[in-house]
């Protein structure tokens, strides 16, 4: 019988600290990540993301943590695997392939065992899944930017590294390659159960990527969970705001209920003269249009209708964003609307929320 204990995550750290002239900039990071499973780490510029890869690559040093491969201490602040002993594969927005060498040897540059013929194969073999098979016998200068970067990975996958980091790896490209890129990408990498820690800061394409997101903001891990829990479930306004454009709406409490222009809603468990934000995306502002001087009877699902009127209206491809003043007090919220919809400066229109799509948050006073 084989041991439960026996499943341990490829990649694990735990309580990974690191400090720069007294300012933690990676504040007690713990994750996990199985072979075959990709996790982006997600954040702000600056919020710590490069420093937690470059702790796990060997490169730099952590204040305090541990960090775990196939269930194996690598690295804690005595003992230390050096980089070149982790088998962990590095993809970097600025990767550079050796100018001087030919394809064939820059894919096999890692690749330290085996006979000459085995490592001919493996060459071939990747080359061959990323498409470029033809260009073995070329030199870097003779490829696109695009093509450099599969040769890239190419040369990163070769020594089946157990664990991939990629910092921003396709933040060069135009969009269309990436996406192709990135999908092939993907693939290869679950294919070979490599576990992928892929750092970015646009949420488009951890989502797109991602068996999970990690949240990060200033050093800290503010959420993790699946793309679809992290999107649905945020866990405050900024994480809400990370993914879109978000509409706010200042509340008080009484009675475990937020009293709005909208309505009142649910704020269960919070104390009566609590100041609370409620939190929703402009695809969930439904719109009305003024009939008579009135808008849409209120609703159990939507609530009451607010009368605005249309500051301006801009098509962006897809959709549209309609930014509308608020009668009753001045303030803005925006609004996006599958297709055109056009409306003029001026116009006056009834808004009403989508309420299952809100979230409340009681605001912390700050300090
Ligand atoms: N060697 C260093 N010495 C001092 N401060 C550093 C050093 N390296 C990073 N920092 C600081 O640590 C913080 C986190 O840097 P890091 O490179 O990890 O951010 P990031 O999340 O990767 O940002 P970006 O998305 O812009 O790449 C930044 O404020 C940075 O200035
Ligand atoms: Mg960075």
């Amino acid at each position: 019988m084989t041991e439960m204990t026996d499943v341990h995550p490829r990649l694990e750290i735990k309580n990974l600290q690191r400090a720069y002239g007294g300012r933690a900039v990676v504040d007690d990071v713990s994750l996990k990540i199985m072979p075959g499973q990709v996790t982006c780490l997600l954040g702000p510029s600056g919020c710590g993301k490069s420093t937690t890869l470059r702790m796990i690559a060997g490169v730099e040093m952590q204040d305090s943590g541990t960090i775990h491969v196939d269930g194996k201490l690598i690295c804690d602040t005595v003992f230390r695997v050096p980089p070149e002993r982790r088998e962990i594969g590095l993809m970097f927005q600025d990767f550079a392939l050796f100018p001087h060498l030919s394809v064939a040897d820059n894919v096999g540059f890692g690749l330290k065992t085996g006979t000459k013929a085995e490592r001919r194969a493996r060459i071939e073999e990747l080359l061959e899944r990323v498409d470029l098979l033809r260009f073995i016998d070329g030199y870097p200068h003779q490829l696109s930017g695009g093509e450099q970067q599969r040769v890239a990975l190419a040369r990163a996958l070769a020594p089946r590294p157990k664990i991939m980091l990629m910092d921003e790896p396709f933040s060069g490209l135009d969009n269309r390659l990436r996406d192709d890129i990135r999908d092939e990408t993907l693939g290869i990498l679950k294919e070979e159960g490599t576990a992928v820690l892929l750092v970015t800061h646009e949420p488009e394409e951890a989502m797109r990527m991602a068996d999970e997101i990690a949240l990060m903001r200033d050093g800290k891990i503010v959420q993790q969970g699946a793309p679809y829990n992290v999107y649905t479930r945020p866990v405050d306004r900024a994480s809400v705001a990370f993914f879109s454009d978000a509409n706010v709406l200042r509340a008080e409490v009484s009675g475990a209920l937020a009293h709005t222009v909208f309505g009142r809603f649910l704020a269960p468990g919070v104390p009566d003269g609590t100041q609370v934000d409620i939190v929703f995306r402009p695809q969930h502002l439904r719109i009305d249009f003024d009939r008579a001087g009135k808008g849409p009877l209120p609703t159990s699902t939507d609530g009451t209708a607010a009368r605005a009127v249309v500051a301006r209206a801009r098509f962006m491809g897809n959709e549209s964003l309609v930014e509308f003043v608020m009668d009753h007090d001045g303030s803005t919220l925006r609004a996006t609307v599958p297709n055109v919809f056009l409306p003029q400066p001026g116009a006056v229109m009834w808004l009403t929320v989508r309420r299952d799509r809100c979230f409340v948050f009681p605001v912390h006073a700050a300090g």
